[in-house]
Formats: structure tokens, sequence, C-alpha cells
């Protein structure tokens, strides 16, 4: 049986397959994220599950009910994609750690059909564009998504076909949603809470809403030796006040939080005046509205800090993702197994964003979270206790 030291030892295991050598980045549709998909694959055949992939490339894991094929099917999943210079867990946890529960089902009667979901991106780190996994299983697709190029220029389209996709089939990866009870993500919680209360696992209550841009200003490159000061159009400089503008945005608006995230400059030399800036802006809040707000202010704030340079903005958003809250039916229930097992019942919200939060839209979903380590994601340091993750496998079985 896959106990909780080897679900940290295949997170390890994957924690090395990565697209570049002394650091962990693996995103969507590269031979990284296929060679963890395919040994993920295999971790889900031993498991006795049927393995499929679909258009978009998320890897599915189903064992049909005893009732016959084609039961409507509770699912456990996350993503196998990462950040860049990422952590072992964020994501690759909730995944083995699903082949592990589903595993523990093998030999019972089941009155439904059980999938584990390996969603092929939900960082985004390729194309600035997040949940595309998630998203083409709630279908969710935008067709524009498949024109989005990669820092080589690499279409999204063309990617997936070189990765065994098609994005003309993507829209049939959709599921309907009568073929689905439920989607629960076990997931590491990539902040504080749970350590400052001494829980190793906690419910979560809600998921925080997200807006994603791609800023661009454009101005004029120039020598930096004889353009005067007064007549340049420095697409740098615009750049960085409106950067200040976001973080002191942020930090006016309670629960607002906003990063910028990337930033590059084009032509990109000590003595050319940059004549492109570009920014890629992450907004969150727990209130869609306020959200919503920030970001309006923000667009304005673009377009008063390029007026007196002379450098337009432009604006692309790269994404909007509802806060959403949990499944109450769900939650309770995975509320009642943390009970049963003596564990402190925690709550809490996320301010991260999760693959359930797109597939909430399809089906009720809910999830739990395990204790990280001094709260730190997207980092290499992240880190999980095995006491934790064997305590977080015996609730999802019981659920
Ligand atoms: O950015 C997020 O919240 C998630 O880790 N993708
Ligand atoms: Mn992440
Ligand atoms: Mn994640």
């Amino acid at each position: 049986m896959t106990d909780a030291a080897t679900v940290l030892a295949r997170c390890a295991a994957l924690g090395e397959i990565s697209e570049e050598p002394g650091l962990l980045v693996r995103r969507f549709a590269t031979p990284a994220l296929r060679e963890a998909s395919d040994l993920v694959g295999e971790w889900m055949r031993q498991a006795g599950l049927d393995v499929y992939e679909d258009a978009v490339g998320n890897l599915i894991g189903r064992r049909e009910a005893a009732t016959g094929p084609g039961a409507p099917a509770f699912v456990l999943g996350s993503h196998l994609d990462t950040v860049r210079d990422a952590g072992r867990y964020d994501g690759p946890l909730g995944v083995v750690a699903g082949v592990a529960v589903a595993e523990r089902f093998a030999g019972r009667v089941l009155p439904f059909a059980l999938e584990v979901v390996a969603f092929a991106d939900e960082e985004g780190t390729r194309f600035g564009t997040t949940f595309l996994g998630s998203s083409a299983f709630a279908g969710r697709w935008d067709p524009a998504w498949d024109a989005l190029t990669d820092e080589a220029g690499v279409t999204l389209a063309d990617a997936l076909r070189a990765y065994g996709g098609d994005v003309a089939e993507v829209p049939g990866a959709a599921r309907a949603r009568e073929s689905l009870l439920g989607y629960s993500e076990l997931h590491i919680e990539q902040g504080p809470v749970l350590e400052a209360r001494d829980a190793p696992v906690g419910v979560v209550t809600a998921i925080t809403g997200q807006s994603h841009a791609e800023v661009r200003f454009t101005g004029i490159a120039g020598h930096a030796g004889t353009v005067p000061m007064d007549a340049r159009h420095d697409a740098a400089a615009a750049a960085a006040e409106w950067l200040l503008v976001v973080e002191s945005l942020a930090r006016a608006r309670e629960g607002l939080v906003a990063t910028v995230g990337r930033l590059e400059l084009h032509p990109g030399a000590r003595n050319v005046i940059p004549a492109e800036a570009r920014l890629w802006l992450d907004v969150r809040h727990g209130d869609d509205r306020a959200r919503h707000a920030a970001i309006a202010a923000l667009r304005e704030a673009a377009v008063q800090v390029g007026a007196p340079r002379g450098v337009a903005p432009d604006w692309d958003d790269r994404g909007d993702i509802a806060a959403v809250p949990a499944d109450p039916a769900l939650a309770a229930r995975l509320t009642a197994c943390v009970e049963a097992v003596g564990a402190p019942v925690e709550r809490l919200a996320s301010g991260a964003g999760h693959d359930a939060a797109v597939v909430a839209g399809l089906a009720p979903a809910a999830m739990l979270f395990v204790r990280c380590r001094g709260g730190v994601s997207h980092h290499p340091a992240e880190a999980v206790a095995v006491e934790d993750v064997a305590v977080a496998i015996e609730k999802l079985k019981e659920y």
C-alpha cells in the first residue's frame, strides 16, 4: 500500500523531472511534463486504475463503479505543472495522494466511479493563462487561447500537438455535469495558518478570486547619452511608477493583494532608453467587486503615468477567476472526517488559486489543506511533514 512516506518519495521523484538542470520548472506541454505524466500514469495503473489522457493533456485514472461502466465519478485531483524554481508539493502532492487514496479502494465494491485527475496546466507558467487543464475539463476553454504564444513564439496549438494533444478536440474534453458527483483536491496550504494553529490539515472555506493581465507600456527608444530628459518617452520609467501604484493601492485596500511577478524591458541595454516595458500583473481579493474595482483603478493609473511621458499603455486581460466558496455539503463531510480521527478542526480561506475553483463551476468541489513548513510555497524550500500527509490520506479515503 502506498503510504505517506511513499507519497513524499514520489513527489521527490517528480521534483527531479524538470526542463532545466538545478531548478524545478515543468511547464504545460513540455517534454518534462510528458515524463512526469507518464510516470504518474504508471503509478495510476499500479493502483488499478484505467488510464487515459484527454485532448489538453490532463491525465485521468479511472475506476468504474460496481454497477458497470459510465457511472458518475467522484474526482480527486490537482496539477502536475509548476512555477519556475518551484517546490515539490504544489500540485503533485494532491495527484500522488489521490493515487494513494484510489489504491485504498481497490477490492472494495464502489457504488460510484472514482477518478484521479492530474491537470496539465494550473500555473500558466508557459502561456500566461492559468488553469488551462481544468478549464478544458470544466468546459471553459476559450478558443482565443489556441493562438497564445510562449517565450519562444510557439503557439499553444503547436505545443499541444507536439505533446500529443489537439486544440480542435479540446471542446470534447469537457465533462458533462451529470458525469461528476464531486471533486476534492488535497493541496499544501502555501501559507502559515495551519502551522500557527498547530493543525496537520484544514478544511478550505473559499478560494479567492484572481485577475491577471499583461500590461505593455510603449515609448520610443533613444540614445541614453543624447536625448534630453524632457524629450524622452521612457517606457521603463512609466512602468516603474505604475508598479509603485500597484503596491500602494494594494496596501491601501483591505484584503487586496497585487503583484507584478515579471517585468521585461526592450530592447534591454544599459545605454538605450527602453521603448517597451511589459509587466505581468496578479490581483486577488475574496470579494469579486473589490477586485474588479482595483483593476479599473490600475487601468486608469496606467494611462495617468504614461500620459506625461507620451507612453501609451496596452492592457491585455489574461484571466478573471471568480472567488468561489467550497461546496457546503462536501466541506462538512471533510470536517466530519477530520473530527472522526481526532484532529483539530480548522477552517481557512485560500489566497492561492486552485483547479478546484474552476471545477466548482461544474461539480461540487471542496479542498483539504496540509500544513506546510514556514508557510513557504512557490519556492524550492516547500516542505510538508510525512505525519501530516498520513492524516490527509486517511481522511480523504473516508470521504
Ligand atoms: O497562483 C496561484 O495561486 C496558484 O498557485 N496557481
Ligand atoms: Mn502554485
Ligand atoms: Mn497548486
